[in-house]
């Protein structure tokens, strides 16, 4: 992968940016430590980025899906002339391959393949990116809706938990999860945050809380572990986290370690929220059980930063989602409204009905 600086402002809300005639993608492995982005030309190498975690996020994996789309297809035009739509099968192949949970990722092509239906003949190419472009624009829009629906929610002043990254670096910008924690802190109704580190990838210590810090948002990292310590310890007035994949049922597949949480908040009476844009909604997936979980290797449990700390010899089970049982969720926000005690009807009724 081609890393490059840019020489632009670098803040959670520009994570994904097209500029030139190229996509670079803000290298989130190496955040915050170092400002580097990952240059995409076509769409094996977006693929790679996701799949290599430099973009991640179920909006921002989409999003940058549908750039990858716009690329293959300039490169296709330039070869095959009117025939690449059958020569960028095999890119959306290719990208539909890059990780199996987030359903964003499937939605986008799903979106990029209708536009590709309906083009006339001749380059595609400014077409499709102007429509990569706006799904992008259009995902910073729906946080901020996300936001105010969902702060509405929170009397506050309190604190809150949130887990793995859903902020900008998550998303177009602003955020699900993390949109409607900044939009509840605006408003005065969230004082703090505390965010689970979120082993094995760190995105809760590496990316949410500098997204928090550079926000002057107060935040509090802790283990994952430490969850349940401190919602018995009071003072929490939510669980506020991102999806994956929401099914028909409304189970929620989100980080691995959200059911943990939310099993703990239902004990300790604290309500538990899940902000998500209608994207993230799979009605082909009837409930949790169906919906594909990823695991990734070992080695990112069995080491950290690099270095291994386990003894030769132990193995590892590394799921990365799991999966929250509808009945543990007091709210699912949109950009349409919150669903309360979500379930199938009450889902159903939401996406307008099927
Ligand atoms: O493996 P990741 O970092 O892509 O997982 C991300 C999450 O689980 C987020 O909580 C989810 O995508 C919702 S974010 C807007």
């Amino acid at each position: 992968m081609k890393q490059v600086t840019l020489d632009i402002p670098i803040t959670a809300d520009a994570a994904i940016v097209w500029h030139g005639d190229r996509l670079y993608l803000l290298d989130q492995r190496l955040l915050p430590a170092r400002e580097v982005f990952v240059e995409c030309s076509d769409a094996p190498s977006t693929a790679e980025a996701i799949r290599a975690m430099v973009v991640r996020g179920a909006p921002a994996i989409g999003i940058s899906a549908a750039y990858g789309v716009a690329l293959a297809a300039r490169e296709r035009f330039a070869s095959a002339g009117d025939d690449w739509r059958s020569s960028i099968e095999s890119d959306l192949r290719v990208l539909a391959e890059s990780r199996p949970t987030a359903v964003n990722l499937f939605w986008a092509l799903a979106h990029m393949r209708r536009v590709i239906e309906g083009l006339p003949p001749g380059d595609p190419f400014e077409r499709l990116l102007t429509e990569a472009q706006a799904i992008h624009a259009r995902d910073r829009e729906d946080n901020r809706r996300m936001g105010d629906f969902g702060a509405a929610l929170i009397e506050g002043p309190t604190a809150v938990i949130t887990h793995c990254n859903t902020g900008g670096l998550a998303t177009g910008g602003w955020g699900t999860a993390l949109g409607v924690i900044r939009s509840a802190h605006a408003q005065g109704r969230v004082e703090r945050v505390y965010a689970d580190e979120t082993r094995p990838w760190l995105q809760g210590a590496r990316l949410t809380a500098w997204e928090l810090v550079r926000d002057h948002i107060p935040v509090q990292l802790m283990a994952d572990g430490a969850a349940a310590a401190r919602m018995a310890r009071g003072g929490i007035g939510w669980v506020i986290v991102g999806s994956d994949r929401i099914a028909a049922n409304g189970d929620v597949a989100n980080k691995i370690g959200t059911y943990g949480l939310a099993v703990a908040a239902r004990h300790h009476g604290v309500r538990f929220m899940v902000a998500a844009p209608t994207s993230t909604i799979d009605l082909d997936t009837a409930d949790g059980s169906a919906i594909p979980i990823e695991e990734r290797p070992a080695d990112e449990v069995l080491q950290c930063a690099g270095q291994r700390t386990t003894a030769a010899g132990v193995g590892a089970w590394n799921p990365v989602f799991d999966v929250t049982p509808a009945a543990l969720i007091d709210a699912i926000v949109t950009e349409r409204g919150v669903i309360e005690r979500p379930d199938a009807a009450r889902i159903a009724a939401h996406m307008g009905g099927r």
